[in-house]
């Protein structure tokens, strides 16, 4: 699910100097980037009061996704409780996010803050999300599904995904940091 968050171009500004301004004094961690920043994850308290209002969507787009997922299936929304944690990412020149899931989570997502490109028309680095059934795509009624989609970012924009989706990031091409917040959100009690 591809969703514009209303309050991005009001906050973008604020969330992007308190994420750089975290990393000066934090190490980060080593995660699946290969060369970039991953903040510690939590409930990004350094970002203030633009990080709670970040928070407070991604519980909505958790609840929109999951609303369209039931619906799917003739099914109405479940009031369901969600454990949900969130940490920033910062990639420069070259960074990347090798192949990975996100085990122990139901849904995923990335919100993008800036995608450091100094010419729009680039774009960003994309996101690539591929299908674990890759017999699907390549035996089943072909045109049906992709093997793998690509998004490309756009500040403002999250991505929602589950968390069982293999996906990776390609390496920056931009000269400025491309920096964005990534969430889990585990449905409790898990699975
Ligand atoms: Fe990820």
């Amino acid at each position: 699910m591809i969703h514009i968050w209303s309050e991005a171009a009001e906050l973008n500004d604020e969330l992007r100097d308190r994420i750089l301004s975290h990393r000066q004094s934090n190490a980060g961690e080593r995660k699946t980037n290969i060369g970039g920043w991953h903040s510690d994850a939590g409930r990004l308290e350094f970002c203030g009061d633009a990080g709670r209002r970040l928070l407070r969507y991604m519980y909505d787009l958790t609840d929109e996704a999951t609303r369209r997922v039931l619906a799917e299936f003739g099914q109405p929304m479940q009031p369901f409780r969600w454990t949900l944690y969130a940490w920033a990412n910062v990639n420069g020149p070259g960074d990347f996010n090798r192949t990975h899931t996100h085990p122990g989570s139901t849904w995923s997502g990335t919100y993008y803050v800036d995608t450091g490109q100094l010419n729009d028309d680039e774009g960003g680095a994309p996101l690539h999300l591929l299908d674990p059934c890759q017999g699907r795509a390549n035996m089943f009624l072909p045109p049906l599904v992709p093997s793998s989609f690509t998004q490309r970012p756009e500040p403002g924009m999250t991505a929602v995904f589950p968390s069982y989706l293999p996906h990776m990031v390609y390496p920056h091409r931009g000269a400025l940091p491309r920096i964005s917040i990534a969430f889990n959100a585990r449905k409790e009690p898990f699975p």
